[in-house]
């Protein structure tokens, strides 16, 4: 891992974020934020759908704009995420919630394909699903919201140690 973070902090994109000023880190880590906003504010709603409130609100009409949005901004945080990690990746060589938020993505993602290879969530557009499948997407929703915000609580918690 050390040799990774070593490769990445010299590489050009290091360089880089190091030597254009200092508005720069701020304002990728802004970048940053809002794309960890805009990711976590459409998957909270959704994930809190899938466990069952709102039920009035037909599951389509969220699942749409939610995934759009979230991703989007998974694609924010990955970029600006990157640029972060280059300007001194080696100061998180032994933190550990640097350790623990990058599998909670990991986690996370392999969470969302499990779900969109599941037939609940295949056919949640095309008719109403059982208590049975509404009850499996609701482990999906819970384990989303758990790895997110873990992920989370972790990048914020990385500058703290
Ligand atoms: C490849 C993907 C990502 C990389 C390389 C990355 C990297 C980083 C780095 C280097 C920091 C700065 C840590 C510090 O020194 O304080 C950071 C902050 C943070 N990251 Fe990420 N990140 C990624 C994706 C994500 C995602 C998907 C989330 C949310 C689910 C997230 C949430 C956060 C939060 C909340 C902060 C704290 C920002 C602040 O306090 O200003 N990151 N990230």
């Amino acid at each position: 891992m050390y040799e990774f973070l070593a490769w990445i902090e010299g590489s050009a994109l290091g360089h880089a974020m190091r030597g254009s000023g200092v508005w720069t880190y701020a304002l990728v880590n802004l970048g940053h934020i809002l794309g960890v906003a805009s990711l976590f504010g459409s998957v909270l709603i959704l994930d809190l759908r899938l466990l069952g409130l709102w039920r009035g609100v037909a599951l389509p009409a969220i699942t749409k704009p939610a995934v759009r949005v979230a991703g989007v901004g998974f694609s924010l945080a990955v970029m600006a995420g990157v640029c972060l990690l280059a300007t001194q990746a080696t100061e998180y060589a032994g933190n550990p919630f640097f350790y623990i938020k990058f599998p909670a993505i990991g986690l996370g993602l392999l969470n969302v394909a499990a779900l969109n290879f599941s037939r609940a969530w295949r056919e949640h557009k095309t008719r109403d699903l059982s208590a049975r499948e509404q009850k499996r997407l609701a482990v999906f929703g819970g384990t989303s919201l758990f790895c997110w915000l873990t992920a989370i609580s972790c990048g914020r918690m990385i500058g703290y140690w």
